[in-house]
């Protein structure tokens, strides 16, 4: 038999080095007691009451055993019913233990070591974590801060290459609350035309819009991968009910396979529950969360105008806004003087360099509880 040898420190694979917690968290797990959270993406409206009922009566009255890897027939063939442009069969869904489970399994199902993966910048750090866990190579396209992070066709190209395996947008945004327009669409699926490249599109806030109906990138572009889920718009974070969507068998069929080997299926008390989650009251409840978060949104951007003369995006969807404070230094700084008079947000740049001097601020707050976080913000910062 061979000798055995002795490994004195262990290192870890290197798709695992250094990764790390994201400085959202960071900040929040550092916050003092009483702090106002303009931290957090989570949604503070209540989970509809009909949905708790629904999970609370299926795990009273029901066996609740497995279910097949890629979920429950009848809410694949509902979630299916959400892309009518893509007459998707059963088997072009998998339901997922919440959005991010169907990104990670995208990400390992497209990237191969070397692969290079366009991500945008500002972006959620999760992009960067599943590229590297998946050993490519993250490349960042620029959403320029001076123009309001739009969309840059031109920066978007600018950065495709052999080696670009695949493509990520999301609409609307974190960090910025943008929506990508149709033409924005339209110039994406035109550039990646022929290429083979993968668009992985992040949709979990496609119900939270402002205006008009965000649309899809799979309406442009066959390589589409939707990942989203009922996180946002009903309140159900913690639920994790997610899934990933494309026309194409063989990347479904790859992540089916993963998605049993990760998480064998989502639970089946939340699928049951999740078949309501486009019923009319479904519906209701989503459309009452978009008024909710437009008006704090408005409310939100015009106090900061108003009360410390600072500049914030205005949302078209999501909860979010960027708020401008490079007049006042570092963003890090920034936060964490905000941090230590009891307010939470985050440093533009936990979601990349182009958002440096800009604070992430989440208005999953009441009006009171946000004007209240503007005048700790104005007595920490003295804008
Ligand atoms: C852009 C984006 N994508 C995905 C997720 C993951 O959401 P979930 O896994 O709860 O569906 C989040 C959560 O904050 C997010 O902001």
């Amino acid at each position: 038999m061979m000798p055995v040898q002795k490994e004195e420190k262990f290192t870890l694979p290197r798709r695992m080095q250094g990764l790390q917690p994201t400085l959202i968290r960071q900040f929040f797990e550092r916050a003092l007691p009483d702090s106002i959270n303009f931290g957090l993406g989570e949604p503070d409206l209540p989970t509809p009451q009909f949905m708790r009922d629904e999970a609370a009566r299926v795990a009273r009255d029901e066996q609740n055993g497995y279910t097949s890897h890629p979920g429950l027939p009848a809410l694949r063939d509902k979630i299916a019913e959400q892309y009518p442009h893509l007459n998707l069969p059963r088997t072009g869904v998998v339901v997922t233990c919440g959005s991010q489970e169907a990104m990670t399994d995208a990400f390992m199902c497209v990237v191969d070591e070397g692969d290079e993966v366009l991500l945008p910048n500002p972006s959620l750090p999760a992009y960067e974590a599943c590229t590297r866990i998946a050993q490519g190579t993250p490349v960042y396209y620029k959403m320029p801060a001076d123009r309001d992070f739009e969309f840059d066709i031109s920066n978007f190209k600018s950065q495709i290459t052999e080696k670009t395996k695949a493509a990520v947008v999301i609409s609307p945004s974190n960090p910025t609350g943008k929506i990508l327009t149709e033409q924005n669409l339209r110039d994406i699926a035109e550039a990646l035309d022929g290429t083979g490249i993968w668009l992985i599109s992040d949709e979990i806030y496609s119900d939270l819009y402002f205006g008009e109906r965000p649309h899809s990138a799979s309406e442009y572009y066959d390589r589409t991968i939707i990942v989203s889920g009922l996180s946002k718009s009903l309140s159900m974070t913690g639920w994790r009910l997610g899934w990933a969507a494309s026309k194409d068998p063989d990347i479904m069929q790859a992540i089916q396979v993963l998605h049993g080997f990760t998480t064998v299926c989502a639970a089946a008390i939340v699928q049951k529950a999740s078949l309501l989650a486009w019923n009319d009251d479904a519906e209701a409840a989503k459309q009452r969360a978009r008024e909710v978060y437009a008006k704090r949104g408005a409310f939100l951007v015009d106090l900061f105008e108003k009360e410390m003369g600072l500049h914030a995006t205005s949302p078209e969807g999501a909860f979010y806004t960027m708020l401008d404070v490079r007049s006042l230094g570092d963003d890090i700084e920034v936060a964490e003087k905000c941090l230590q008079n009891r307010v939470v947000t985050v440093p533009g740049v936990a979601f990349g360099d182009e958002a440096k001097g800009f604070l992430r601020i989440s208005f999953c707050n009441t009006e009171e509880k946000m004007a209240e976080g503007v005048k700790r913000m104005k007595e920490a910062i003295g804008a």
